[in-house]
């Protein structure tokens, strides 16, 4: 499946920045036993990926805005576009050098997401969606939401907080009433994979609290297109805005994001 010129742009920029970040994550285990630790070297790795994207979409596009997860926002003089980006998304996976993490783009126009990319370079992934076309796996396999039915057979993915976060407290609710009825709950580490995985029917759904657009744009997008449901956990919210998503197949959400919805 073709995609369209935006979105070849998007796919470029992505695997260009996964190139380097997979030449800087052979480096970290290195450093993993380094006095110095890897903290430094993977902040600026992180913002190398940025600078890639940002040059290849801007030579591109160069009316368009940005919002990423690395620098300031800027308005394009196109100020009903966007790029939403996170270079690298799984920050701590790749800190402790573990293979799981992507580098996310999304393409907004008037407030609604209209193409993304998720780019796992280490397993040689990505996933895209654009409205409409539907979402794919490296242009070749359409995806397609799990059709399983049996709650007690679905398996989920979602975020565990941070140290002192304010969304502690909600997602051990979540987990102590989801863990009874389900198969698993995994917490694999990026948001952006938890989605496009959603997508692509390897989990049944994914919710989390507290995420930035960035982390969801493309994700939300890639659900969507692979015919899933992706919702904010507060009704009547805007989902990029509020950041609290819940995301599944078409045959459980409906009962999965009760759940989740249960705890606020
Ligand atoms: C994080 C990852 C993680 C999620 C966090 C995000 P980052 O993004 O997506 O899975 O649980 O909420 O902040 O910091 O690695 O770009």
């Amino acid at each position: 499946m073709q995609g369209s010129a935006n979105l070849n742009v998007m796919i470029k920029a992505a695997r260009k920045a996964g190139r380097s970040l997979i030449k800087d994550f052979g480096e970290v285990e290195n450093l993993q036993v380094s006095a110095k630790g890897p903290g430094d070297f993977v902040s600026r790795a992180d913002r190398r990926a940025e600078e890639i994207v940002r040059e290849e979409l801007t030579a591109a596009r160069p009316n368009y805005g940005w919002l990423g997860e690395e620098s300031a926002p800027v308005e394009g003089k196109d100020p009903t576009r966007r790029w939403v980006v996170d270079p690298l998304d799984g920050t701590t996976n790749f800190l402790h050098g573990m293979p799981h993490w992507a580098v996310t783009i999304a393409l907004e126009h008037k407030g609604e997401i209209v193409s993304g990319v998720i780019h796992d370079p280490v397993k040689d992934e990505t996933f895209w969606a654009e409205k409409g076309t539907g979402a794919w796996l490296d242009g070749k396999t359409r995806l397609r939401v799990s059709g399983r039915t049996s709650m007690i057979e679905t398996v989920y993915a979602t975020g565990l907080p941070f140290a002192g976060s304010k969304y502690l407290p909600a997602t051990l609710r979540d987990l102590g009433r989801i863990l009874p009825v389900c198969a698993g709950v995994r917490r694999w580490g990026s948001a952006a994979l938890d989605l496009a995985y959603v997508a692509a029917g390897r989990y049944d759904g994914y919710w989390e609290r507290g995420l930035h657009p960035w982390d969801i744009g493309a994700g939300i997008l890639l659900v969507r297109e692979a015919g899933g449901f992706a919702e904010p956990i507060r009704e009547g919210q805007t989902l990029l805005e509020d950041g609290h998503v819940v995301a599944g197949s078409a045959a459980i959400f409906e009962r999965f994001a009760k759940i989740i919805r249960t705890t606020d």
